[in-house]
């Protein structure tokens, strides 16, 4: 029934006809009528600490290019903001390979383990149980981050592995000091850092969260960074650290398998584009719901010229759009290896004219009137880094271990910080997730499978100016991403680009989350005439965005003004 509606919009799309372009195929907008830039010649490079931004320009001033320089800003974010991603985790990757003009979308996303038993993750009652899904080994999937390291570095880096992961290697093994967010998730997890006892020993010398100043070293990740960097994929997924993860898996009650391990690989697939008003957007597809949502939204955008409208219309139909691309979501998307997904139809122009023609002029749509309702707040872990290079190769990549420090269990001996990504799956249907995401039998757990993400690492490429863009922030990814784009097709620069103030609606809970200060009172009062309500939530995100105008050949990088620790640099 529900898909025979959606057929429905889209005949009543293709009947309107199209003002919206999907074009997947498009040439890179180019302008004759000025003289626009090859090559940047220089680089840009954003990340969420500083380390790891210096770490991509010392793999650049080594010879290495964008790829080399996100392997060791990924490995060095493993070190300093394992509260956010690492090598236990997994990331999607869109870039832009320069020499051949080429756009490619490495998956490095976590998947289940044989031996995945959705009753693992249900109280006796059938509820969801969000320890199991939360923390400890159970909530973990088998890692993606090692092997997509490995197939960037091989397939798209100048340098050997070894030369790229050198400065993660040397921060774990010399020591840092953390900052202030760092030691804020310790203390917020310290009760689930305690249950584990090589999580306690790495997180809580002396059995305390570690003080500001204090030098931390991470030698058992530096050892296993060092196989990895010595061996490849058969570094991490098989041999000492593959029987170390099966052994500290299994010895606090998960099921692993060394063959789940050897089994994993990182896949390339073919990334999401979409035509914006002559801009060309690449983005992320399944098992990301993120690209398909933001693919979604700018067709229905595409045919209102929001220029043209005050603050509160521009607004309505931007969480419109946001509304329906969430419905579809929960509704359709899954692994790609797994479900049949009907993209054609959800990236149609002409399905979304059929939707464009269900939103009213001057007044919100009720969720309840397109699907039944749950969900929560969405949380903000996971990282995000921006790089181009000299060469103008480019990469948006988005990392995760899932919510703070991951599933909070170290694997004894390895220093890997297990993801608690198990819980992105819909492991109850219709239930919301800790995201408030609601999902279906698409996104239910099966052996080998990938959990559906909200990652949308993005390159935008405009007649004149490109961005690379993303952010974490669990389902807000999308509309943060999705209003980043809107805000540099706008003109933004990298650092307006990065602070613009956001909003969200997911569908479910019925409700716009709003930043602080994003609407003033005339447009608020305007809104809640139309229907909304709103909710005020922190904290939104942590974008990290460079920008290359071809006009003026100039690199601009920025880093979220909302976090400190963050680091946008040109050189
Ligand atoms: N774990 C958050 C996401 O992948 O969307």
């Amino acid at each position: 029934m529900k898909l025979a509606l959606r057929w429905q919009a889209l005949l009543i799309g293709f009947l309107l006809g199209t003002s919206g372009a999907f074009a997947a195929d498009n040439p890179i907008p180019s302008n004759h009528a000025v003289q626009l830039a090859q090559r940047p010649g220089h680089a840009g490079i954003a990340s969420a600490n500083a380390l790891a931004t210096e770490a991509g320009f010392e793999v650049l001033a080594k010879g290495g290019n964008a790829f080399d320089a996100a392997v060791a800003v990924a490995s060095t974010l493993s070190i300093v903001e394992p509260e956010s991603s690492g090598i236990g985790g997994g990331f999607m990757a869109t870039m832009h390979i320069a020499a051949s003009n080429r756009d490619v979308f490495v998956d490095a996303r976590e998947m289940a383990p044989a031996a995945v038993d959705a009753k693992d993750y249900l109280n006796p009652d059938g509820t969801p149980n969000r320890d199991t899904s939360l923390k400890g080994p159970l909530s973990a999937g088998i890692p993606g981050e090692p092997a997509g390291l490995v197939w960037i570095a091989k397939h798209y880096g100048k340098l050997p592995l070894s030369a790229s992961l050198a400065p993660a290697i040397r921060t774990a093994r010399d020591g840092f000091k953390p900052d202030s967010r760092l030691l804020g998730s310790i203390q917020e997890e310290q009760k689930n850092l305690m249950r584990w006892p090589a999580s306690a020993a790495k997180y809580l010398p002396d059995g305390k969260v570690p003080a500001a100043g204090d030098i931390w070293r991470d030698p058992d990740q530096a050892h296993t960074l060092e196989l990895l960097a010595q061996y490849g994929d058969s570094g991490f997924y098989s041999g000492e650290t593959a029987q170390k993860l099966v052994d500290a898996v299994n010895s606090a009650g998960g099921h692993w398998t060394l063959k789940d391990l050897a089994s994993y690989r990182a896949k390339e697939r073919t990334p999401i584009v979409v035509d914006y008003r002559g801009y060309k957007i690449i983005t992320a597809p399944p098992p990301s719901s993120g690209g398909v949502a933001i693919a979604q939204i700018l067709n229905i955008l595409s045919g209102f010229d929001l220029s043209q409208m005050d603050k509160a219309h521009r607004v309505h139909l931007e969480i419109e759009a946001m509304r329906r691309a969430f419905r579809d979501h929960n509704d359709y998307l899954g692994d790609p290896d797994f479900v049949k997904m009907p993209l054609d139809m959800l990236l149609s122009p002409y399905y979304a004219d059929g939707l464009r023609q269900s939103i009213l002029p001057d007044k919100a749509t009720p969720s309840s009137m397109l699907a039944p309702s749950s969900g929560q707040d969405p949380g903000m872990h996971t990282t995000h880094f921006s790089i181009i290079d000299a060469d103008g190769n480019m990469v948006a990549i988005t990392s995760t271990v899932n919510y703070v420090l991951g599933s909070t269990f170290v694997a004894q001996g390895t220093g890997v910080l297990l993801n608690d990504e198990m819980d992105d799956f819909a492991l109850v249907p219709n239930k919301p997730n800790v995201y408030g995401l609601l999902g279906s039998k698409a996104n239910a757990p099966e052996p080998g499978k990938r959990m559906l993400s909200s990652m949308s690492p993005s390159i935008v490429i405009g007649p004149d100016r490109t961005a690379v863009i993303g952010s974490p922030g669990g389902s807000t990814i999308i509309t943060q991403v999705l209003e980043g784009i809107l805000a540099f097709v706008d003109g933004g620069d990298a650092h307006q680009v990065a602070a613009h103030k956001r909003f969200h609606h997911q569908f479910m809970p019925d409700v716009v989350m709003v930043e602080p200060g994003v609407f003033d009172a005339a447009t608020t009062d305007a809104l809640t005439r139309m229907g909304y309500t709103f909710k005020d939530r922190e904290p939104w995100g942590f974008m990290n965005v460079v920008i290359w105008d071809r006009r003026s050949n100039k690199l601009d990088a920025a880093s979220d003004p909302r976090r400190a620790d963050g680091l946008g640099k040109v050189q």
